[in-house]
């Protein structure tokens, strides 16, 4: 198919939180480099993204800080789209799901497959948190996961084993809100058939994608219609979101999985009047760049939406990443355990390039990948600063020395092997590059433009002209030497501009101001040519276009990643209270600060305290935060397993009396029962401090 036009989208992040370099590695940098080089070789794109403001996610985090909805889409929707473009996300529209248009829209789309008969009408009966009065779906509801046995596992998915769920397959489920194990209640919802396009999908993804779509995507899409398809709901109870639009249903909204892909739609609706052509016409090419938790909604449910609409047209690639973990470790936004991008570009003013760079060279396209503070370094100092800086001073430098500051001629008589090596060299990168780049290949594709550079790196130092420079009084005709090597070097770095421009925008940008060429010189179409920069020009002294990252500044953000991680919450978590459910940024939300509603003697007479004594402790297996201990309570002894292993060693604890929550429903952890919990006091800080008794109490004496 020979496509017209492009319409590239980028995940919609939900706006409960800043995005970190997971986000940019994973989705928004691939998409961004895609974009600009389909502009450079002037085709028809539109790039969409937003901010996805619906759903759980939303409210949750609403509810921990205390605010409305509206307050957390409004304060993180800011930070995010200034993130973006602050790193050169250069979207051309970056909208959000709380607009008038996209509610229309996502209205518009629901009414039609409702007048179409699409959905079905079920009542069923639901998980629903007495405490809080509130339906429990997706994120609202947690417990351990059927398939790898998560504790944490949400309603709607497992993100350890990334298994899709739902609420009904959670074992022991409990309300993300308040822990309590929640109730059935009856409630009626539109279901959307999946089932009835398990033969489509069939066809269009697992016959015809087979070879076109990345393993790791058709592998999950494939193993996701194996299992068989089920009607999933389409809609929520809840007050925030896209209100369902018929009349039969106050107090509902569209499922935040049906609103949210609309949202590109609503994005380009809003974009250009010609919002029409790069969705309903065949020659679209539609792209979607996504993290590897969304490719069930974006290959699955989304297509089968748009074919039961009937008027759009399907993605024709969804290049998913894997995920960038940091200094080893998983990202996790409720431990503040990630490099936020809003504080690199703090840190780091006028980098962008270099977090491009790592995060490109480093991505996670084909499995996880690590970021470290030590990488970051390494390979901006070892091959950006090294390889392509200096490859490009140096050519200018010398053109100032030994060419009187112009573009120096070549002399074709004098031309050697080398230089037409060189060339050749040249000409082929480009479709090298461009190889990789139509393949969604974007580290292979930067490594072939730092090769370009090494390239001419090694053929400078073959030919060495400032050692010809010597030669010259004996030998002045020497000078066409030095020229020809000077202009093929000073040749090359021009298209070192055109095929970094993508990947590296400001580099670019910066090295045609000091050559003196307007950026209309960047166009795909350039690259290969040997005659870009004109014989004679004199051209500007150079910039160092990048600058080598000092130890202490690897040292202070290493530092700085371990202050602000937050210890307790894992404590908490495991402690058996509130889970956390949060994906965001802990740093802004310091523990939760409400105070707790008032109870009866009677609700605290409840809680059975006593007195024990650890007799023996020890780390559980494949477990960092959780002690197995075992107390004597006296007239027994009883197993506790306790979130305690990051702030304890075992040995230490052994002999302490501890105050224990003696009547705790038993709960299963790693395998092993629980029965109980101990007593904790945290500092602000996130240090532990047991709360004994002040005197050795009997082992099993009563607290009150
Ligand atoms: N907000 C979702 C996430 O961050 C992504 C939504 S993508 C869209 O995982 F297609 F729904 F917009
Ligand atoms: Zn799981």
């Amino acid at each position: 198919m020979d496509f017209k036009r492009y319409l590239v989208t980028a995940a919609l992040p939900y706006a409960n939180g800043p995005v970190h370099i997971g986000h940019l590695a994973g989705c928004y940098l691939p998409a961004d480099i895609y974009v600009r080089y389909l502009r450079a070789q002037k085709r028809d794109v539109k790039f969409v993204c937003g901010s996805d403001e619906h759903g759980v996610p939303i409210t949750i985090r609403a509810m921990k800080e205390g605010i409305t909805p509206q307050d957390v889409v409004d304060k993180y929707n800011t930070i995010i789209k200034d993130s973006f473009a602050g790193m050169g996300i250069s979207f051309d529209i970056y909208s959000r799901t709380s607009n008038k248009i996209h509610s229309e829209t996502s209205q518009a789309f629901f009414t039609k497959l409702y007048n179409d008969g699409v959905f079905e009408e079920k009542e069923s009966e639901q998980y629903y948190d007495e405490s809080k009065g509130i339906f429990l779906a997706d994120r609202y509801i947690v417990g351990t996961c059927p398939v790898c046995g998560n504790d944490n596992a949400y309603g709607d998915q497992c993100e350890k084993c990334g298994s899709t769920l739902s609420p009904e397959q959670l074992i022991n489920p409990r309300s993300a809100l308040s822990s309590a194990v929640p109730v059935k209640r009856k409630t009626k919802h539109w279901y959307f058939p999946l089932d009835k396009y398990e033969g489509w999908l069939k066809e269009w993804i697992v016959d015809g994608k087979k070879d076109q779509w990345k393993p790791n995507v058709y592998g999950q899409c494939k193993s996701w219609i194996d299992s068989g398809l089920q009607p999933r709901a389409m809609t929520r109870d809840s007050n925030w979101g896209v209100p369902v639009p018929l009349p039969d249903a106050q107090g509902k909204v569209l499922y935040v999985w049906f609103d949210a892909p609309i949202g590109y739609i609503s994005a380009t609706k809003e974009l250009t009047n010609q919002w029409a052509d790069y969705w309903c016409k065949e020659d679209t090419k539609l792209v979607h760049f996504i993290g590897k938790d969304n490719i069930v909604f974006h290959c699955i449910i989304f297509p089968a939406m748009l074919k039961a609409h009937g008027s759009f047209v399907l993605p024709e690639s969804v290049p998913a990443n894997e995920f960038l973990n940091i200094e080893g470790e998983k990202v996790s936004t409720s431990r503040n355990w990630a490099v936020w991008v809003d504080e690199y570009i703090k840190d780091f003013p006028d980098q962008q390039d270099v977090l491009r760079y790592v995060l490109c060279a480093n991505a996670p396209e084909t499995k996880d990948n690590d970021f470290t503070w030590k990488d970051f370094q390494d390979r901006t100092n070892n091959e950006l600063v090294s390889i392509f800086g200096n490859f490009v001073n140096r050519a200018f430098v010398l053109m100032h020395k030994l060419c009187n500051g112009r573009m120096p001629k070549l002399h074709a008589e004098v031309m050697d092997d080398a230089d037409r090596a060189l060339i050749h060299e040249i000409e082929s990168a480009k479709f090298k590059v461009q190889a990789c780049l139509e393949n969604y290949k974007f580290r292979d594709g930067l490594y072939e433009v730092i090769d370009l550079a090494r390239k001419g790196n090694k053929y400078m130092q073959d030919k060495q002209p400032w050692i010809v420079a010597k030669s010259l009084e004996a030998n002045p005709e020497n000078q066409q030497l030095i020229d020809n090597c000077l202009h093929l070097c000073l040749q090359l770095a021009a298209n070192l501009a055109i095929l970094v421009n993508p990947f590296l925008p400001y580099t670019a940008t910066k090295m045609c101001y000091m050559m003196k060429v307007v950026d209309r010189m960047l166009e795909w179409e350039n690259a290969g040519k040997t005659d870009l920069l004109k014989t004679n020009y004199p051209l500007r002294a150079p910039e160092l276009l990048f600058r080598k990252i000092e130890d202490s500044e690897v040292a202070a953000q290493v530092e700085k990643l371990r202050a602000n991680l937050v210890k307790s919450t894992a404590t908490k978590m495991e402690n058996t209270t509130a889970p956390i459910v949060s994906e965001t940024k802990a740093e802004a939300i310091p523990e939760v600060q409400v105070k707790k509603a008032e109870i009866t003697y009677d609700d605290f007479a409840k809680i059975d305290l006593r007195v024990g004594t650890i007799l023996k402790a020890e780390k559980v297996e494949k477990a960092d935060k959780l002690l197995k201990l075992e107390l004597d309570m006296g007239t027994e002894i009883r197993t506790v397993v306790s979130g305690i292993a990051m702030h304890f060693k075992p040995e230490d604890i052994v002999g302490k009396q501890v105050t224990v929550v003696a009547n705790l429903a038993p709960r299963k952890m790693r395998g092993i029962e629980s029965n109980g919990m101990i007593l904790m006091a945290q500092n602000a800080d996130g240090r532990l401090i047991f709360v004994s008794p002040m005197e050795t109490a009997d082992n099993g004496s009563e607290v009150k």
